[in-house]
């Protein structure tokens, strides 16, 4: 038995200990004096009786322990051709600002704060402001369109809506205050105030609501941390679902940051004083912690990167941010590694940095490939690690605990489950299937700190979406099997959610969109593998009976109404007109088949098929023949 295995099973033998264990490393204004209750199964509440201030545990308690000096975060920007370093003192006394900011804007602790922000320090500081004042932060990443951003407000009824002028993607600016405009224009509710990050890149107009950030900063008055309970939410960050409607995960502050605070040293093996470079966007769950909670509660540096892997200047950026800030550990998503392998398969950029500070390379966010696998551990030599998690559970379920023990890789596998997650494979009537065999990935409840408590205002969904499936079990939604020696292999979505480029999108959404074109009568939209972004959406859309439109003009309405409607980050760049869909005798499209078939493998006609003959004539389309 080795460390891992003593440690994991002190988790599952004894989590009170484990887990009040582990709360001992933050500062606590009332500390806990058990850590689960689970009375009310299965809503779990983890630290009931404990009160703490997130934000003064990520700055002020380093602060008071004599790091104030230290870079925090440092921002990275090869897009504007910025770089700036703000220490723990200075990073605190900013947020304090902010705080100010929100607090004299009616902000109060419970109300919430939509944040719409490129890669900006003032992101985080946004952020770390609510939950400075015990506000509800909700980000919403950038790459979504007005109405995406619309939806999210009304769901989460924010007081104050934080945004910039623009976003930078490569050389394009991307004007954000006209879409947020918009969006506001769409809500049925309406923000009080919006404050506004003004960039040089593009000015924006200011309306009677708009506050200027800088204006407002030189006025506030620093607002010091409040203390809240640790079951009060921290943030809610909305994920793609099977429907239209985003889920609104909800995430405690208490139970988050002790997961977080434990997560950094034993599996991405930073300790205080060390850096970590998480190449995401502050948009999504990697973002919120890896970027920014988790460091920060460590004690450690974090790089606010704005920029693509490659491109913008070239394909070595990574390596070069991580020379100029002594990068130990970076993580990213499978993705990043395959564009830079792209544009520089042979690694022609590594030599010109001395990147001897970097020990690990972390990824998730979708299926490592063992083919980037491999690139990517035999151009930095370091070891690769795949770990696997979601929007909903906030921190790995699975990975290979660098900082405690490296255990044997096995590629295709992002190794074994972390401490507090008992992971089971059920079949389709709930029984545990044998080891090597392929089911639902469930896990036994209660999950960790850290997991969502519930969706935001929606138990019910939570229920419904989650917990119904298996009693006693969280689902998962992807699919996959545990081998002999513990292994975990994730094998995919089992829902009509997809993975794009590391984001997480939804087709059902996307045929939504494509079916509100007056001249589609039904559709279906698909994710296929792509040798860059794992998976891209396809579109297959038939006619109403009569209407004979323009074939090209078409697809090209409709490949803009998903950008307008969902936003750039969809990436549905093809649809197909087809004369019919293949469907099951009771009409559920066979959207598994379909998928099957486009990306290359032999797919056995389904005994529950209507009409072979449909799949048949949709074959060739499929496989773009
Ligand atoms: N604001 C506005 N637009 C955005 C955006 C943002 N924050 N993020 C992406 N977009 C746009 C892109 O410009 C692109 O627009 P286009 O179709 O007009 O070119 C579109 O959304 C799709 O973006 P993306 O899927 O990211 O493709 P890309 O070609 O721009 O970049 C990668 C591809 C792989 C380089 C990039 O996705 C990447 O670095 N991913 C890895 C890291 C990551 O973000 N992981 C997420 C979770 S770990
Ligand atoms: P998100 O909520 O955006 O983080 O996306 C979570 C989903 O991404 C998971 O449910 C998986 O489908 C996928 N995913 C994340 N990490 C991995 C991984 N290491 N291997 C396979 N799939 C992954």
């Amino acid at each position: 038995m080795g460390a891992y295995d003593d440690i994991f099973r002190a988790s599952v033998e004894d989590p009170e200990r484990f887990w009040l264990n582990a709360a001992g490393a933050l500062d606590w204004n009332v500390a806990p004096t058990r850590a689960l209750d689970s009375s009310n199964p299965p809503f779990y509440r983890w630290f009931p009786d404990g009160e703490l201030n997130v934000a003064h545990n990520a700055l002020d308690r380093h602060v008071d322990a004599s790091r104030g000096d230290q870079a925090a975060l440092i921002y990275d920007s090869p897009v504007t051709g910025t770089q700036r370093t703000y220490t723990y003192s200075q990073l605190r006394d900013e947020v304090a600002r902010f705080a100010g900011v929100l607090t004299h804007l009616g902000v109060a602790v419970g109300d919430r704060v939509v944040i719409y922000m490129p890669m900006v320090p003032e992101a985080a500081v946004a952020m770390l402001a609510c939950a400075r004042i015990g506000a509800v932060h909700s980000v919403v990443f950038g790459g979504f369109a007005p109405k995406e951003l619309a939806v999210r407000i009304d769901d989460a009824t924010p007081t104050v809506i934080v945004s910039a002028s623009c976003g930078i993607e490569g050389k394009r600016v991307i004007e954000y205050k006209p879409l947020l405009d918009r969006a506001i224009e769409l809500s049925a509710h309406k923000p009080a105030k919006q404050v506004i990050l003004q960039r040089p890149q593009a000015e924006a107009s200011m309306g009677e609501n708009d506050v200027d950030w800088v204006e407002a900063m030189n006025a506030a008055t620093p607002a010091d941390p409040v203390p809240v309970r640790s079951t009060d939410p921290l943030y809610i960050l909305y994920t793609s679902g099977t429907t239209g409607k985003p889920k609104g995960v909800v995430r405690d502050g208490g139970g988050y940051a002790v997961a977080l605070a434990w997560s950094m040293p034993n599996v991405y093996a930073v300790d205080a004083g060390e850096t970590i470079f998480t190449a995401s966007d502050v948009g999504w769950v990697v973002g919120h912690s890896y970027i920014v909670y988790a460091p920060l509660l460590a004690g450690a540096t974090t790089i606010l990167y704005e920029g693509k892997p490659v491109g913008t200047p070239d394909a070595g950026q990574f390596w070069r941010v991580v020379a100029d800030h002594k990068v130990k550990s970076l993580f990213t998503a499978p993705t990043a590694f395959r564009a830079i392998k792209k544009e520089d398969p042979k690694g022609e950029h590594l030599p010109t940095y001395d990147v001897s500070s970097l020990k690990y390379l972390f990824l998730a966010g979708e299926r490592l490939d063992p083919e980037t696998y491999h690139w990517a551990s035999d151009t930095l030599g370091i070891p690769v690690i795949d770990h696997w998690w979601q929007t909903e559970t906030g921190w790995p379920i699975v990975a290979n605990p660098a900082g405690i023990e490296l255990l044997p890789v096995k590629p295709g596998s992002p190794t074994r489950p972390l401490p507090g997650w008992d992971v089971q494979i059920l079949d389709i009537a709930g029984k545990p299937v044998g080891a090597g065999e392929d089911g639902a990935i469930v896990v036994k409840l209660p999950m960790p700190p850290g997991a969502l408590p519930t969706l935001w205002n929606d138990d019910e969904r939570f229920i419904r979406s989650y917990m119904a499936a298996f009693e006693g079990y969280y689902l998962t939604g992807d699919g996959g099997n545990i081998d002999d020696e513990g292994y975990v292999y994730v094998m995919g979505r089992t829902d009509d959610v997809i993975n794009v480029a590391g984001h997480r999108l939804s087709t059902g959404s996307m045929e939504e969109v494509l079916a509100s074109h007056p001249d589609v009568a039904e559709c279906a939209v698909i994710g296929v593998a792509d040798s860059m972004k794992g998976q891209i959406p396809r579109g297959f859309v038939v006619l109403k009976a009569g209407v004979e439109p323009d074939e090209d003009t078409l697809r090209g309405e409709l490949v803009q109404l998903v950008r307008d409607q969902i936003g750039a980050v969809a990436s549905l760049k093809d649809v197909a007109v087809v004369a019919a869909l293949p469907k099951t005798r009771s009409g559920k499209i066979l959207r598994k088949t379909m998928r099957g078939i486009a990306d290359g493998h032999d797919e056995p006609v389904p005994s529950t098929i209507e009409s072979a003959d449909v799949l048949d004539a949709l074959r060739p389309v499929l496989r773009r023949e």
